[in-house]
């Protein structure tokens, strides 16, 4: 599979500008997915540790793999263990490029997709509990919660009612079938597909990915050498503020500007992906003694 047909890689030239890729700086890829931003970084000459939950990201990135670029399979929650594996016990800059890759949306047999029929999954890491399991045995209590703490729904109720009531009949299963039951339950709605935010926020819950986000950021302050860059890349609100949030209250890691830098028109125009792509950086101060 082609690079570019995997994923396309989003403010790539702001990524390589911030980490500033050079030969003896070592720099970690915290979600390689199509290994995009990752390949820009090789060439700067840096060394690269590329992390992805995903064992297709690993498999895609195989060919690559080299002195240079080292592939771990794990979960960015877990970045001092990860990174325990490798030479590095602090690193020069640190990427997180989140959410899902075009790949993982674009199977369909991956589930995350309200699109393109298929079988409820959403899992990053295929491996744990799918969506199948939390829409057929979540109570409606938290079915409504996630929904609205992670899709931000304003009919989170609502739809976790319908969903209640239709799995008193069979399971339900699909993708389609499941977008089809929050169109009926919440009925014609402005501002794209009404089942867009429940699939975010069931995903997000299959995934864990507050927590992970959460778990990684703290990390990453220990594990950035004095100089070190971080960089975020989200794309959706609930992200931006957590990671916002966390740079505010971090005396060692300082944000160079208070807006976050967005793709240019003709990346938008590009690529639609990008068009809700938000990066926030930061530069590891030197610690006090
Ligand atoms: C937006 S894509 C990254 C695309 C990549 N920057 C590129 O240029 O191709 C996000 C990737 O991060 C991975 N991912 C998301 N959350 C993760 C986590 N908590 N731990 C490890 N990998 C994660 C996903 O599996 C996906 O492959």
């Amino acid at each position: 599979m082609e690079p570019q047909a995997y994923h396309r890689p989003v403010l790539l030239e702001a990524v390589v500008e911030i980490l500033s890729p050079a030969p003896g700086k070592v720099l970690v890829d915290a979600t390689l997915g199509g290994g995009g931003h990752s390949r820009a970084l090789l060439a700067g000459g840096a060394s690269v540790v590329g992390i992805d939950q995903d064992p297709d990201a690993i498999a895609h990135n195989q060919p690559m793999a080299s002195d240079r670029f080292q592939l771990i399979r794990g979960n960015f929650g877990d970045l001092p263990e990860l990174l325990g594996s490798t030479p590095y016990r602090q690193v020069d800059g640190i990427l997180f490029d989140l959410g899902v890759s075009s790949h993982q949306l674009d199977q369909p047999h991956r589930g995350f997709s309200y699109q393109l029929e298929g079988p409820l999954d959403m899992r990053m890491a295929q491996a744990g509990p799918s969506a199948l399991d939390l829409v057929n045995r979540a109570s409606l209590e938290d079915l409504a919660r996630i929904l609205y703490a992670y899709g931000e729904e304003p009919a989170s109720r609502r739809i976790a009612r319908a969903i209640l009531q239709a799995r008193e009949h069979r399971p339900i299963q699909t993708t389609t079938e499941l977008a089809e039951l929050i169109r009926k339950a919440t009925g014609h709605r402005r501002g794209g597909h009404p089942a867009r935010r429940s699939f975010q926020a069931l995903r997000i819950a299959v995934n864990g990915e507050m927590e992970a986000l959460s778990r990684a950021l703290a990390a990453s302050e220990e594990l950035l050498r004095p100089g070190g860059r971080l960089a975020v890349i989200s794309f959706h609100s609930l992200e931006d503020r957590q990671v916002k949030r966390f740079l505010a209250g971090r005396r060692s890691l300082v944000a160079p500007g208070k807006q976050p830098v967005v793709p240019e028109q003709r990346e938008q125009q590009d690529n639609p992906r990008a068009r809700s792509a938000k990066l926030r950086w930061a530069v590891r101060q030197e610690t006090e003694t």
